[in-house]
């Protein structure tokens, strides 16, 4: 250890897996810089909030936490405060940040990670808040930046960026910009590095991974993409998220029943069961479709779990139109699913329309579809009891040393007694005892 004290980062993220592997892109840039990093606020030298605009829940959480760093930087000059993501991607948001916030010296944007050595080297000179929030070239996509992943089994490998579906209520085709594939020999190379440094599963990210490779020049979509991933050697699993179910092809069903290293899993967000609330809501596909692709699944891939994305209260949501939702979920049996309340977005189409609901009935809505998703998780889980599974052993759990945690191809959680030497193998788990949310057994082999 020489004299020398290393400068401390904290990033605090908020959202979804691009977010997290955002993250990890920052984090690794920050390394490059000679940062390391703290679990502490008041030891960081550098804080960076990574913040998420899907819902207000996830904005006002953000606000909260800018809020209390202004006593730390007074106490700690050289402090710097730093705020990225889909927020800061909205110009009226990164504004008031930089208004109402003034201790914020970097708002930057989710296509600035490769400038941020930049940023921080200017923090201190400008004497105000930077602001690089502007759209780069259309369609551009920096590749290079190294992701500090942290050390372990799975890995998230990002396939494209940005959505160009507009649902009506969401606000991501604003704040992450229009759909842009990378390069297939880019993610195979970064997959093929990812094995040989003893990972063994990657998650492909995307806001619509099924339209991968749109309009891309060698003419690989994502059903051909993963059957490549699948060749990789050292990569045991192979998962991917999300998938839009109007673009969810034939050749992708055949290429999880196919591919021996790609998991019997897809995330299917359905969002709501009413064909008038889906046309209001433009994902362009009915109930009855949605039910005749997930049979078509279940055909080709027998043993597949789904999951989905249910919106409760959408504008116009009525009773009759909220028990289509109930229904999709009866009739499909989602392993799980993840439940939320609208939240009204600036700008977005679904901010306009008429006839908002309730928040008592919103929240009700909510309580009766919790009530039916886990009673439903729970009876899948319990048909499990007694039955063999393949687990990937992602590590020892942190609150039991001597039990190990990982995940069956379906994603769902074991927790089993076992020795650390197993982490990143794969075993059998006999299910003894299936919870709800997450299944407990003993290994059989390994
Ligand atoms: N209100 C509530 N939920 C939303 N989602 C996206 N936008 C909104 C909104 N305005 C949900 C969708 C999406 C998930 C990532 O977040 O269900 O699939
Ligand atoms: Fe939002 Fe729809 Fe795009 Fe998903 S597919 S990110 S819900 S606009």
């Amino acid at each position: 250890m020489g004299e020398k004290t290393e400068k401390k980062y904290i990033i605090k993220t908020w959202g979804c897996q691009m977010n997290v592997h955002d993250s990890e892109k920052i984090a690794g840039v920050l390394s490059s810089l000679g940062y390391s990093a703290t679990e502490s606020e008041k030891q960081a030298d550098l804080i960076i909030f990574n913040t998420c605009c899907v819902r207000e829940h996830a904005e006002l959480k953000v606000y909260g936490n800018l809020g209390r760093l202004k006593k730390l930087k007074e106490q700690k000059d050289d402090l710097i405060i730093a705020v990225c993501g889909c927020m800061t991607q909205q110009e009226e948001v990164a504004r008031h940040i930089a208004k109402r916030y003034p201790f914020v010296d970097i708002i930057f944007g989710t296509d600035k990670i490769h400038k941020l050595a930049g940023f921080i080297a200017n923090a201190k000179l400008t004497g105000g808040t930077i602001i690089d929030i502007e759209e780069d070239e259309e369609g551009s996509i920096i590749e290079g930046i190294p992701a500090g992943r942290e050390e372990g089994v799975k890995a998230w490998v990002a396939v494209m960026h940005g959505c160009n579906n507009y649902c009506s209520y969401c606000i991501v085709p604003y704040v992450r910009g229009r759909e842009r594939s990378r390069k297939k020999e880019h993610i195979l190379e970064e997959i093929e590095r990812l094995g040989q440094s003893g990972y063994k599963e990657v998650t492909l990210l995307g806001q619509n991974v099924n339209s991968y490779g749109k309009g891309s020049e060698d003419g690989v979509d994502f059903a051909g993409l993963l059957r490549e991933v699948n060749k990789v050697e050292g990569i045991e699993r192979v998962r991917f998220m999300t998938s839009h179910p109007k673009d969810l092809s034939d050749e992708l069903i055949y290429a999880i029943r196919d591919c021996d290293k790609v998991c019997e899993h897809i995330h299917l967000p359905f969002q709501a069961g009413s064909n008038d609330i889906l046309h209001k809501m433009n994902r362009k596909y009915t109930k009855e479709q949605y039910l005749g692709l997930t049979e078509k699944i279940r055909t080709e891939v027998p043993d597949i779990s789904l999951t989905t994305d249910i919106i409760v209260g959408f504008p116009g949501e009525s009773e009759e139109d909220f028990r289509h939702t109930l229904e999709v979920v009866e009739r499909v049996r989602f392993d799980s699913a993840f439940t939320f309340l609208y939240s009204k977005r600036r700008g977005t189409p679904a901010e306009r329309m008429e006839d908002h609901v309730p928040d008592p009935v919103k929240h009700e809505r909510l309580k009766r579809l919790l009530e039916l998703t886990e009673r439903i998780t729970a009876e899948n889980n319990s048909a499990l009891k007694d039955k063999t599974v393949e687990v990937l052993v992602e590590g020892v759990s942190k609150t039991h040393s001597g039990r190990l945690t990982g995940r069956t191809r379906t994603n769902k959680i074991v927790h089993f007694e076992g020795n650390d030497s197993l982490t990143g193998k794969l075993v059998n788990v006999r299910i003894t005892d299936p919870q709800s949310w997450s299944l407990f057994g003993e290994v059989t082999n390994g």
